[in-house]
């Protein structure tokens, strides 16, 4: 948008500041997978910004959050926040594209990082016996995200132990009241990432989306425990769709 300053065009969204308080965020209808902007799917924008806007409005009573308004189904006027060096990961399962590399890792690594949260003899897509939260930094600017132990956070500067603390409560919190809702409609969330940022006051302030399908994972609900014993891959309604096409065209 011509004139508006400071913008930026990500991989699915663009902004601009509009003021002091405010941002605008517009939601394109892009898919990216693996750091590829892939094609568009029509009105996907539009499901991402009320996705996000349903979470943001059912969870006030968590925290507070950065949303103003919604003046068009792609567009999102936001408060503007110093935002948090890291992405916020929390999984409930041992899953997704890093699935085999956790599990590598947790032989070494992933202990490590993040103790017992993985035990011994867990199986690909097995529920973990609590939600995890495995950070990573900010990919930005071609840069992968590199993963974070949970006290690398505050140990590396990145983020001051307090307001850390309080991040990960509400992403803990967010998280179990998101699992909730879900299964209330027989899906399973499996995991998602949030981004947090902090107000001039230094309240921490969920920002970004908020359990859309490009930030997590979603199974079926019902087939989830007899695929499971099986030994085969959940039913997915998510991007690992799209993850796995990519995949079998570029790893052949
Ligand atoms: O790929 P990985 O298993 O690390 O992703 C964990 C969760 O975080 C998934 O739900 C994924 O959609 C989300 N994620 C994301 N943006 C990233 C990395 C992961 O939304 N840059």
């Amino acid at each position: 948008i011509p004139g508006l300053p400071d913008p930026h065009v990500g991989k699915v969204r663009q902004s601009y500041d509009l003021d002091a308080e405010r941002r605008l965020m517009v939601a394109t209808d892009r898919l990216s997978a693996f750091d590829l902007n892939l094609t568009t799917v029509p009105f996907k924008g539009q499901v991402l910004t009320e996705l996000s806007r349903f979470w943001f409005e059912g969870t006030r009573h968590i925290c507070p959050n950065h949303l103003i308004a919604v003046p068009d189904p792609n567009v999102t006027v936001c408060r503007r926040l110093d935002m948090l060096p890291v992405e916020v990961v929390v999984r409930g399962y041992l899953a997704g594209s890093t699935n085999t590399s956790l599990l590598t890792m947790y032989k070494g690594g992933a202990r490590r990082l993040y103790g017992q949260a993985f035990p011994d003899g867990m199986r690909d897509n097995q529920r973990l016996p609590a939600p995890v939260i495995t950070p990573t930094t900010k990919g930005d600017h071609g840069a992968h995200d590199e993963p974070l132990g949970p006290d690398d956070v505050a140990r590396l500067g990145l983020v001051d132990a307090a307001t850390w603390d309080r991040t990960r409560e509400h992403a803990l919190a967010l998280f179990a009241f998101g699992q909730a809702r879900a299964r209330e409609r027989g899906l399973i969330l499996v995991d998602t990432k949030y981004e947090f940022g902090v107000d001039p006051d230094g309240t921490v302030v969920l920002a970004d989306e908020v359990h859309t399908p490009d930030s997590s994972r979603y199974w079926d609900g019902a087939t989830y425990d007899a695929r499971f014993e099986r030994g085969e891959a959940p039913d997915a309604f998510d991007k690992d769709m799209v993850r796995r096409w990519v995949r079998a065209r570029c790893d052949p």
